[in-house]
């Protein structure tokens, strides 16, 4: 195995056969694969992670997928959505509390007209010059997501979720397409935003050979995020008897991925962190550089539920940063204060 962990080193390439070994390893081996991708992150980054404040704009959504506890058709769920003012005033607290980067993130909510969400971006951007600001409200036309970039959008969260259409399709109901989802992603590279894709380790119905085409995917794509995080089952959705993904395999893609992609930025997400109650530290350990911790209003917090017994619903963003800043000083780590670009990118 260490042969073969090696060898991905040096290609950054796996066949088939070897990631599904990889994914398979044993706890001595995934030590020493999580140590050779933790050294690649320190080489790019030092030991320095990125954090970005994540304002969860609303729980309203027009989409149904399968696995998310906000869908539509999921009449417990509690809904919300912020106006401008709130998120600004997110914000505003997030760059007193140091944020340079924030990440809008919803439900497919078409309260939000075009309008809108670029006059918060503009909001935003005039009153913090310094920070960046990540979008994450799924799937629009190309025009939409030109009119977000032109009016100061600088990234854009969009996990394609899976590469393989026959899982697609038992993800998503049939009015959603794995064609349309890259085309998005294309698109949005095309007009210049730093994009992120991503996947959730352990969704239904996944195999390695998802996974592989994941991993083809993403070296097609070229993308400058990855956002990856165990499946947590949602009692309100129809995968609410399926197993979650397993904290372990999530730690094991991570290094994987680091090691394919140096450059990457790569979160430990807050799904990793409801696995495991050490599962960001183990995913920076594992070769992850950034952490997003939750800038939401205390007061709405609980309804932005993707899955069951997500964690920091209850912290105010103080305490969520100021915790989270702990856990990387105690792995001996740093926060990083800066935008956390990724290293190759220029705006033009
Ligand atoms: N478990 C883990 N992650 C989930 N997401 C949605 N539902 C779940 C779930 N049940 C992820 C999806 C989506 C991102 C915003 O959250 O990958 O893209
Ligand atoms: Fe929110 Fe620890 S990061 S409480």
């Amino acid at each position: 195995m260490k042969k073969i962990i090696d060898a991905l080193c040096k290609t950054k390439k796996l066949t088939k056969e070897e990631l599904s070994a990889v994914l398979d390893i044993s706890e001595e081996d995934r030590e020493y694969l999580s140590q050779r991708a933790r050294e690649i992150s320190i080489a790019e980054f030092g030991k320095k992670i990125y954090l970005r404040g994540l304002i969860e704009i609303s729980s309203y959504c027009k989409n149904d997928c399968y696995y998310c506890g906000i869908r539509r058709s999921n009449h417990n769920a509690q809904r919300y959505r912020l106006t401008p003012e709130e998120i600004l005033l997110c914000a505003d607290k997030g760059y007193e509390l140091g944020f340079r980067t924030f990440v809008l993130q919803g439900g497919e909510d078409i309260w939000y007209s075009d309008n809108v969400i670029c006059s918060v971006v503009e909001g935003i951007k005039s009153r913090h010059e310094d920070c960046a600001v990540t979008l994450s409200l799924g799937e629009k036309s190309y025009e939409s997501y030109k009119k977000y970039y032109d009016s100061g959008a600088d990234r854009y969260l969009l996990r394609h979720e899976t590469a393989d259409k026959a899982h697609y399709s038992m993800l998503h109901p049939k009015e959603m397409s794995l064609e349309n989802r890259k085309q998005c992603l294309y698109s949005l590279k095309e007009i210049g935003y730093q994009v992120g894709c991503g996947i959730m380790v352990g969704s239904p119905y996944q195999s390695a050979d998802t996974i592989y085409k994941d991993i083809e995917f993403m070296k097609e794509l070229q993308p400058h995020m990855i956002g990856i995080g165990p499946f947590i089952h949602h009692k309100d959705t129809p995968f609410a008897k399926f197993e979650n993904g397993s904290t372990r395999t999530t730690l094991i893609l991570l290094s994987i991925l680091r090691i394919m992609f140096p450059k990457v930025l790569l979160p430990a997400t807050t799904a990793l962190g409801t696995a495991d109650p050490m599962g960001r530290e183990k995913g920076i350990l594992a070769g992850a550089n950034v952490l997003m911790p939750n800038l939401s209003p205390v007061s709405q917090r609980k309804k932005y539920s993707l899955y069951d017994n997500k964690i920091c619903t209850g912290e105010e963003a103080a305490e969520c940063r100021n915790c989270l800043e702990r856990r990387i000083n105690s792995i001996g780590y740093e926060v990083d204060g800066g935008r956390g670009d990724h290293p190759d990118f220029k705006r033009s």
